[in-house]
């Protein structure tokens, strides 16, 4: 391994085993029963938000005439430090959590990335840590986060029509600078990439076809995603979700596909295979056929609210217990309590009309990642 690379472990080694406190209960991944919530569902992913900030402006997530200039985004001291994240991942993974995901916002504006990457990858039971990101700031840093451990990247990405692709990431996108960055994934070995891509009615559908053209036969794995009602500033309409079945009908016009099992249990995408034998495509249908029976999501907010869906109103303050001294077994304790009495259902029992009228006081999208 490189020498960069091994001292940013070595450091962040120290650095886990600095803020782990012994605890009062032993926490054994591998031997713990998974907690299971009130509907059954095991908790298996932490989602991490970083920090709330993004260099894009996409209109369904952070429109710029909310988010502009003097909007007043989190402070340093709001969020929660590298070693913070690390106790409630430390903690999380204890309770059977395997699977972590960093984001934001645009989780790469956090410079000392590589440094949490290790420092995560190195905690016991973690079998998969992925990054979610727009990808412009990716080519010069794919590298440090592959060898710091890093397995795997996704990217946003609505639209390869320069136009089409300006309007989504609210006129701060540079095509070739995500696509650079695709490369420079690619390169590092950050795989399987995959590529998410919301899509609007109106907005983007009509350049779906040729993203699916581009992507096919490269092996990175394109996810179409049905715009959702995430938040409350994005304006969601029903008349501008496109149906998966819509799209899936569309690309199968061009390439015959063949239905996939999912890799894991709780998947939220319908994997297809082209028959041809160029790849793997996915469906993210949230609207049309939710998928919460097999939600085993907690997702952690940069100032350190545990949130259990993706559509909640509210969530748990981790980050007065972690600044008031709760050591890892309190925090289990927890942490255990949120998951065991968690009943969301929020896509299942969502009617889109009242979702239109009547929006609940939802956590913004941007806050806690996709
Ligand atoms: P993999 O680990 O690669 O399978 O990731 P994933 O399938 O969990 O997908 P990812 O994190 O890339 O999320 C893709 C999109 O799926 C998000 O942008 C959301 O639109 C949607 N999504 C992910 N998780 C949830 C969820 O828990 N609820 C709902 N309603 N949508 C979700
Ligand atoms: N509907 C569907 N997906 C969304 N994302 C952000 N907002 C929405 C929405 N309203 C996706 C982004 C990215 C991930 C972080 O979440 O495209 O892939
Ligand atoms: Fe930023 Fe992603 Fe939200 Fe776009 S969808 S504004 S890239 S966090
Ligand atoms: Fe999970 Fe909530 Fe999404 Fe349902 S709506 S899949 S409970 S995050």
């Amino acid at each position: 391994m490189p020498t960069k690379a091994a001292k940013i472990k070595r450091q962040m080694l120290q650095n886990v085993a600095m803020h782990s406190r012994s605890p009062r209960i032993e926490l054994k991944p591998a031997e713990h029963e998974p907690l299971r919530d009130a509907l059954a569902r095991p908790l298996h992913d932490l989602r991490i938000s970083l920090l709330d900030r993004c260099n894009f402006r996409c209109p369904y997530c952070m429109p710029v005439s909310e988010f502009h200039d003097d909007y007043e985004f989190l402070q340093r001291s709001d969020r929660l430090t590298h070693a913070e994240i690390l106790t409630v991942a430390k903690v999380a993974t204890g309770l059977g959590v395997s699977k972590l995901r960093l984001t934001g916002g645009e989780p790469l504006l956090d410079k000392k990335l590589p440094e949490l990457v290790a420092g995560l990858t190195a905690l016991p039971g973690v079998e998969d840590l992925a990054l979610t990101t727009n990808a412009m700031l990716l080519a010069p840093i794919a590298q440090d986060l592959a060898r710091a451990g890093l397995h795997r990247v996704t990217i946003s990405l609505d639209s390869l029509d320069e136009e089409v692709f300006k309007l989504m990431s609210g006129g701060r996108g540079d095509l070739r600078r995500v696509l650079d960055g695709i490369a420079g994934a690619e390169a590092a070995g950050l795989a399987p990439i995959k590529i998410n891509v919301v899509v609007q009615r109106g907005v983007n559908e009509h350049t779906v076809i040729d993203l699916v053209d581009y992507f096919r036969g490269t092996g990175h794995i394109v996810r179409l995603i049905e715009f959702m009602d995430v938040g409350n500033c994005n304006g969601w309409r029903m008349d501008q979700v496109v149906p998966s079945s819509e799209l899936l009908a569309s690309v199968q016009q061009c390439w015959p596909l063949r239905p996939i099992g999912p890799n894991y249990p709780g998947e939220v995408a319908q994997r297809y295979h082209y028959e041809d034998g160029q790849g793997e495509i996915g469906f993210i249908s949230s609207v049309t056929a939710p998928f919460c029976g097999s939600c085993s999501r907690a997702r952690l907010s940069a100032d350190g609210v545990l949130y259990t869906c993706l559509f909640a109103t509210h969530g748990t303050d981790l980050r007065e217990p972690l600044r008031n001294g709760a050591d890892d077994s309190e925090l289990a304790d927890i942490l255990s309590r949120i998951w065991l009495q968690r009943a969301d259902r929020y896509s299942e029992l969502r009617r889109p009309d009242v979702a239109e009228a009547h929006p609940l006081s939802k956590v913004e999208m941007y806050r806690i990642g996709g």
